[in-house]
């Protein structure tokens, strides 16, 4: 069976198809896979402009569609999936409208995904079925979740951030350093020759006191707006303490300290729930998936703690982390083999939930 994945839920327009193998310990392939970026058209504006980007997955969807199905070399497929949410509505609702013109002049029946159901399959799309008991941490742009698989298909929420995803404060405090949209790669790459340890930010700690979000037993919620925040206070204070105007950049030196010293408190909380996830869970894999698993700290770091722990590590590569069509088509084939079908009055829902 051939599914064609449709995914339209942020700033990229992305289309894919892929097929079954046959072999269930790797269950899919991947055709061809094509996204179209939006990037440059939001980078003027310093971060996505959702009317911008519903407008450009118009312009750019049929295009993207009708590449992936050349590049698979037959334009036959047996069903559709799209990201039904969550993400912007206008953005999700083209992709929405144009999957379920597409089955129904196709007469091919149509798969809803949730979009990080479909970053949670890229994982096995790229290295095969996880050992399970697995947790994954899906952390990207819009989202930073931890999820429980215990059986294939099944999500259950572990925790999620109450405020800023992780790679939000990426872009927020690449926005105030002057270092330019996106954040996460051009933080990532300055961390590197930067003393991690050169200004002490503070790691956000959640506890039963928190009253806006009251404590669930084993929850591991992340925060991230309080680390931002102290960026901010920090680089304000050394603009005075250099006599420089508001806005103007720091010293080199100083940023790339600013960069290594944030990245190693954001990868530290991250890697610390997920491996402590891990161990009360007793997983038998740990997994990363989402824009923010490019960062080499993080993959880094993650991989190390995996040794120590004896736990199997899953990243997936770059193409396959950032937003795509293939995680959203493989998700589809997981659904629709387990009995899951849309229908024609199925809509897109910005603040969809992940059924556990
Ligand atoms: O998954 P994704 O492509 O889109 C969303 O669903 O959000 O993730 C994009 C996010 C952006 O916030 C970007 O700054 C971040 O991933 N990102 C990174 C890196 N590359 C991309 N964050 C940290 N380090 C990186 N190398
Ligand atoms: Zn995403």
């Amino acid at each position: 069976m051939i599914i064609l994945g449709i995914e339209t839920s942020c700033d990229e327009t992305a289309a894919a198809l892929v097929d079954e193998t046959g072999n269930a310990a790797r269950p899919w392939h991947v055709r061809s896979s094509v996204v179209a970026s939006q990037v440059e058209i939001h980078r003027e504006w310093g971060g996505v402009v959702p009317e911008l980007s519903a407008r450009q997955h118009i312009r750019d969807v049929c295009g993207v569609v009708e590449r992936a199905l050349a590049e698979a070399g037959s334009p036959r497929f047996d069903a559709i999936a799209v990201t039904q949410g969550p993400g912007l509505v206008g953005s999700l609702l083209v992709g929405v409208s144009f999957a379920k013109s597409l089955a129904w002049a196709r007469s091919v029946p149509l798969v809803a995904v949730h979009h990080l159901a479909g970053h949670i399959e890229s994982l096995t799309l790229e290295g095969g079925e996880m050992p399970l008991p697995a947790i994954v941490l899906v952390v990207s742009g819009g989202h930073t979740s931890l999820y429980r698989i215990a059986t294939p298909g099944s999500y259950e929420l572990l925790g999620r951030t109450r405020d800023d995803a992780a790679g939000e404060a990426y872009d927020k405090v690449a926005k105030l350093l002057g270092l330019g949209y996106p954040g996460g790669p051009v933080i990532d790459r300055l961390a590197q020759t930067g003393n991690d340890r050169a200004i002490a930010f503070p790691k956000t700690r959640l506890t039963h006191a928190d009253r806006n979000a009251p404590h669930l037993p084993g929850r591991r919620d992340f925060s991230f707006s309080g680390l931002k925040t102290s960026v901010l206070r920090h680089v304000n204070s050394r603009r005075t303490a250099l006599g420089l105007p508001d806005g103007a950049s720091l010293p080199d030196v100083e940023l790339r300290d600013i960069c290594a010293s944030f990245q190693r408190v954001v990868v530290e909380t991250l890697v610390d729930r997920l491996f402590d996830a891990a161990r009360e869970h007793g997983a038998r894999s740990v997994a990363i998936a989402g824009g923010v698993s490019a960062n080499r700290r993080l993959r880094e770091d993650a991989a190390r703690r995996g040794v120590a722990r004896e736990v199997g590590v899953f990243i997936p590569a770059i193409a396959l982390s950032t937003d795509n069509a293939a995680m959203i088509a493989a998700a589809g084939l997981r659904a629709f083999r387990a009995g899951t079908r849309g229908t024609f009055d199925m809509n897109a829902d910005a603040a969809l939930r992940l059924a556990p």
